[in-house]
């Protein structure tokens, strides 16, 4: 559960998740701490890609300790993103970001933020949020969208505090109950599903209908008449 957050703002670092690994190190990296940058100069996103990340954007690395199984950690993706949405919703209800599986979400089918899992250590984890909004979205994505272009009613301040209020109470719904909430709010919000789409894997490619996410969280694809189950991949839709 979070009862409150413990903050850490920054100006230009490496990495928001860079600074919680250094924190781990000397062991000051408590439950439910959130460090915040004004700028990085090595962002990441997931496999691997540069995260660019010029002043303008909100970069946040959540830590926390989840006392549940650490299989089903990776369902954090989920709750990240409903709040997300959900904050984005609740500034300018004319945005309601659509949530791209598993990691991203869109508006106007253009990204707008990512949202990267990392584990450190197994006790915990670390959620790092890129939103942007007020940079040139196009840097990390030909296919990418800012919130300032959509609405004038967002900053950073407004952004995290409705995000993060959002997020404990999600997080405090996935603590204590079980995931078919989420999954329902989830698919409610959920970008393309009935549409053909191709999941990039380790080692092959999986083509099929995207037709929703099971009890634990992962991505059901219909394909040659049978279900299949995906945990990870990166989803390109046709
Ligand atoms: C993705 O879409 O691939 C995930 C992007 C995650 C970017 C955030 S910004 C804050 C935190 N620090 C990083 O270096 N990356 C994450």
């Amino acid at each position: 559960m979070i009862d409150s957050f413990t903050f850490h703002s920054l100006k230009e670092v490496t990495s928001t998740q860079d600074v919680a690994h250094s924190f781990a190190k000397e062991s000051k990296l408590p439950h439910a701490m959130v460090i915040t940058a004004t700028s990085q100069n090595s962002g990441r996103g997931r496999y691997d890609r540069t995260w660019v990340s010029p002043e303008g954007g909100l970069y946040m690395t959540i830590a926390l300790k989840p006392r549940k199984s650490i299989e089903l950690w990776s369902q954090l993706s989920y709750v990240v993103g409903i709040s997300l949405s959900e904050a984005i919703t609740q500034i300018e209800p004319v945005c309601a970001p659509q949530l791209k599986w598993v990691n991203d979400a869109l508006l106007g089918n253009k990204k707008v933020a990512g949202i990267l899992l990392e584990l450190l250590g197994n006790d915990t984890i670390l959620i790092g949020v890129g939103i942007n909004l007020k940079v040139n979205a196009s840097i990390n994505d030909v296919l990418g969208t800012s919130l300032d272009k959509h609405s004038a009613k967002f900053s950073r301040e407004k952004l995290m505090d409705t995000f993060l209020k959002r997020f404990k109470y999600n997080y405090n719904l996935w603590c204590s109950g079980s995931f078919e909430p989420l999954r329902n709010l989830w698919v409610r919000m959920a970008y393309g599903i009935g549409r053909e789409i191709e999941v990039k894997l380790r080692d092959r490619t999986q083509i099929g209908t995207f037709i929703g996410i099971d009890d634990v969280g992962n991505l059901q694809l219909l394909s040659g008449g049978s279900i299949v189950l995906i945990n990870a991949g990166d989803v390109f839709f046709h």
